[in-house]
């Protein structure tokens, strides 16, 4: 019997995940999850490693035997915030000699030897595509050696591999389509942490959702880092691998994820402009439970900066894809991120983000200021120019006007009823249930008689900037 569960923090970091499983060898482990959700999801995968090889879970990191932080790089910050988190682990060894404490993730893959090596804050350290070597290398540590694998492969995608389910709510959870990044925008860390980007088998991720079903869950999200170029038995250049098997791309892997059942909902991260065809759109709009939901970052609203981030887009062209999606589904939630105080950006350029921002009516918008990255093409190529402060000074400006945007739309929902899966209690109430419309708006309502888990149809009735709040019809 697996027993789980976990606690977030507000910002949504430092995810402590708990699980047990006998027969247990008489260890305990403790995993914390930094980043995006692909580490989320990667997290579950090592889970169920360790698992296997009898490791019992616990969310007291002061009584586990093994402590493992799966790391992100994305910019400075995360990193610092991951050694703060190491130094206080290691504070621990006085009192606990025999505790190992392993970096897994992109900071594992980014930083390399030179955790152990001058850090000296950690016994093991794990890249992306080398989890299965998990338990050999936790028995060299044992063995009094520190360990190291951060080989990146062509072909990992853990397809076989039955993730634990550890963030758990019990009726959403992801499922990795792909891995690595091929792109090469210039401020992105992640093609040097992430690896070569490689899909993984479809009849390996229909059977997960079948199996996520059986067991109860009511949505699945699709991730990868650039979900648009998923694709199996097709090239890179478009042509058939393999004659005898069928090839397919994203649009008909959504179909097929689709048919699993019309209970289970469907929804996908992260598309790239660049990349998304209007076959994609037309194939959510031909299913019901694909959520009417596109996270679509844009990073710039102007040319010349995006084509200093290689992002392979104008902004007429950004524009060309939203208009073509409402005209496809009217009625679609559309999301996106920002990075303002790129390396040379002038104010004007500034101001066409926040002129673009505004055209899109975005729902919800994800927002960041500029931080440089070793190896990237930005920082081999531009000059980190903009001073900290202007960073900061335009990231306010499009925190404004996205909040402005968020109002509006919430606004707009007022009186209207949408069909919600519910995900369970509220933040903030135990008497208030909360769920998602298939916009990806939160929805708040009272719990009444029913279940995590349920479709409920709300009529709302008042709005914040980040939720909707209504009644069950
Ligand atoms: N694959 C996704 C993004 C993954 S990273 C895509 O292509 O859109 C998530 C977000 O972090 C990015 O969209 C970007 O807005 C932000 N980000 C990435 N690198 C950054 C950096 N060096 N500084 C600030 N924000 C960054
Ligand atoms: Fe990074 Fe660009 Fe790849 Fe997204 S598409 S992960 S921003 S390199
Ligand atoms: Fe961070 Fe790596 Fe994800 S850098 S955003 S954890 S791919």
């Amino acid at each position: 019997m697996l027993t789980k569960e976990k606690i977030i923090d507000e910002q949504r970091q430092g995810e402590a995940l708990v699980l047990t499983e006998n027969p247990s060898n008489g260890k305990k482990m403790y995993i914390e999850s930094y980043g995006c959700q692909m580490n989320f999801s990667d997290s579950e995968i090592v889970a169920s490693i360790l698992a296997k090889e009898g490791f019992e879970s616990t969310k007291d990191y002061k009584s586990s035997d093994l402590i493992l932080l799966n790391t992100c790089s994305i910019r400075e910050k995360a990193e610092q915030t991951v050694r703060t988190r190491l130094r206080s682990f290691n504070s621990l060894k006085k009192n606990n000699p025999n505790l190992l404490i392993g970096v897994l993730g992109c900071m594992a893959e980014r930083m390399k030897e030179s955790l152990l090596e001058q850090e000296k804050l950690v016994d093991l350290v794990v890249g992306p595509d080398a989890y299965r070597d998990l338990p050999s290398l936790i028995k060299k540590v044992e063995g009094g050696q520190k360990s190291v694998n951060v080989l990146l492969s062509r072909e990992e995608t853990y397809a076989d591999i039955s993730p634990v389910r550890l963030g758990n709510n019990g009726v959403s959870a992801f499922i990795s389509i792909m891995r690595g990044c091929d792109n090469m925008c210039s401020f992105c860390v992640v093609p040097f942490t992430r690896g070569r980007e490689r899909s993984r088998n479809p009849l390996s991720i229909v059977a997960e959702a079948k199996d996520l079903l059986n067991k109860g869950y009511k949505e699945v999200t699709l991730l990868g880092q650039n979900v648009d170029s998923y694709r199996w038995n097709i090239s890179k250049k478009g042509e058939i691998i393999d004659s005898n098997t069928p090839t397919t791309n994203f649009a008909q892997l959504l179909e097929l994820v689709a048919k699993v059942s019309p209970e289970l909902r469907v929804r996908f991260s992260t598309s790239h402009p660049k990349d998304m065809t209007d076959d994609v759109v037309i194939s959510m709009s031909k299913y019901e439970n694909i959520c009417n939901y596109i996270h679509l970052p844009v990073q710039s609203g102007n040319s010349n900066v995006l084509k200093r981030m290689n992002r392979g887009y104008s902004r007429e062209w950004y524009m060309n894809r939203i208009n073509s999606i409402r005209q496809i589904i009217p009625d679609c939630g559309i999301s996106t991120d920002i990075i303002t105080g790129f390396c040379n950006e002038t104010d004007q350029e500034h101001q066409d983000t926040l002129s673009l921002l505004k055209w899109a009516e975005f729902d919800n918008a994800y927002m960041f200021f500029y931080s440089e990255r070793p190896k990237t093409l930005a920082e081999r190529k531009f000059e980190d120019d903009v001073p900290l402060a202007i960073k900061k000074q335009r990231l306010n400006d499009v925190i404004e006007a996205q909040r402005i945007n968020s109002l509006l739309n919430n606004n707009k929902s007022i009186g209207k009823t949408y069909k919600v899966l519910i995900e369970g209690f509220s933040k903030k109430s135990k008497e208030m249930f909360c769920g998602r419309t298939t916009r990806n708006a939160m929805v708040v309502f009272p719990k009444e008689s029913f279940n995590p888990g349920q479709y409920v149809n709300v009529k709302i009735e008042d709005c914040t900037v980040g939720t909707l709040i209504g009644k069950v019809v």
